[in-house]
């Protein structure tokens, strides 16, 4: 049985699908049922669960042979380290084989960027917990994309990344990875490094979403405070638009993780997917209400 948390995230539910596809007994461990049901639909299996509540933990995990871990975001905590190293040890306790943890790319206990440092302790403290680990680190998700789309769709991409690089990646990728980690034996253990086919700047970002969805769209480089600044104006909440700020300005803008591998390809046999592909197959979400306006 395979517990997935994070399920209703980013990744979570191509995950869920994919483990649905291949027959493979899991479940969510979710904070809301309700929410869950509605993103992941009827027949997934859920049980209670809050990565700041320990009290969830042993039911969540009962009976449980893997974990897959994505919680993080927005909707998140700032005591992600405390929170996520409880729920290891609590896995320990309970008798799980494998860990599979969604980790960050570059994320090392002396990296510059605060959210890189949390994931170093966290996946420091699952190796030393002995449970078998397997840990993916993937780039900046193309999905964060869709969280720009107000902006987007009034013809702005505000990221303060300068004209840096990063191998940029679409979560399903990160998904079929994570499948294949935890229904294959013998890749666990591995680090993965994940990213997409192509190392982008957002000024080629911007480019391709101004030729697919057929309007301009140019990429303006604030100033991280004043990225910083507009999250919180959009409703994040302080710490986590600080964290988003942090690493773009310390990892994206000086370009460390402008680099492909060819981590996806190896462990599921295809390759990532395109940016221009993952936009034509969210062209209406990107257009929004300035498309139902023009
Ligand atoms: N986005 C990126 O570009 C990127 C890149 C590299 C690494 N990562 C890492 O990937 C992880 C997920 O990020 P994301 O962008 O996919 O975030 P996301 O879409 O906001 O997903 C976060 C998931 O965590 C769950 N969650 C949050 N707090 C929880 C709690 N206390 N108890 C149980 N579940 C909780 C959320 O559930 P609810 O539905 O209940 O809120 C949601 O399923 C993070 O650790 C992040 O650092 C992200």
């Amino acid at each position: 049985m395979i517990v997935i948390c994070g399920a209703t995230g980013s990744m979570g539910p191509h995950l869920v699908k994919s483990l649905q596809d291949k027959g493979v007994p899991f479940r969510a461990a979710v904070r809301s049922p309700e929410a869950a049901r509605q993103k992941l639909g009827a027949q997934v299996p859920l049980v209670p669960f809050d990565l700041e509540r320990p009290a969830t933990f042993a039911e969540a995990l009962r009976g449980a042979s893997q974990v897959f871990c994505a919680v993080g975001g927005a909707t998140g905590t700032p005591e992600l380290v405390a929170c996520e190293q409880r729920l290891i040890d609590a896995a320990k306790a309970a008798g799980v084989g494998h860990y599979v943890k969604l980790s960050g790319i570059d994320a090392q206990v002396d990296s510059p960027s605060k959210i890189q440092r949390m994931h170093a302790e966290i996946e420091r403290h699952l190796r030393a917990s002995g449970l078998s680990a397997t840990v993916l680190k993937p780039s900046f998700f193309f999905q964060n994309f869709l969280g720009l789309q107000p902006a987007i769709a009034e013809g702005v991409l505000p990221v303060p990344t300068g004209q840096a690089k990063a191998g940029l990646i679409d979560a399903r990728d990160i998904a079929d990875v994570a499948a294949a980690a935890l229904t294959t034996p013998a890749l666990r253990g591995a680090t993965y490094t994940l990213t997409g086919p192509r190392s982008l700047s957002h000024g080629e970002v911007a480019a391709i979403l101004s030729a697919v969805l057929e309007r301009p769209v140019q990429h303006v480089d604030l100033p991280a405070q004043a990225f910083e600044q507009s999250l919180v104006q959009a409703g994040l909440p302080g710490w986590f638009a600080n964290l988003l700020a942090d690493v773009y300005a310390t990892v994206f803008a000086p370009g460390l993780i402008d680099r492909v591998t060819g981590d996806v390809r190896r462990v599921t046999g295809h390759e990532p997917r395109s940016l221009e592909a993952f936009v034509r197959e969210h062209r209406a979400a990107f257009l929004g209400a300035a498309s139902a306006a023009a």
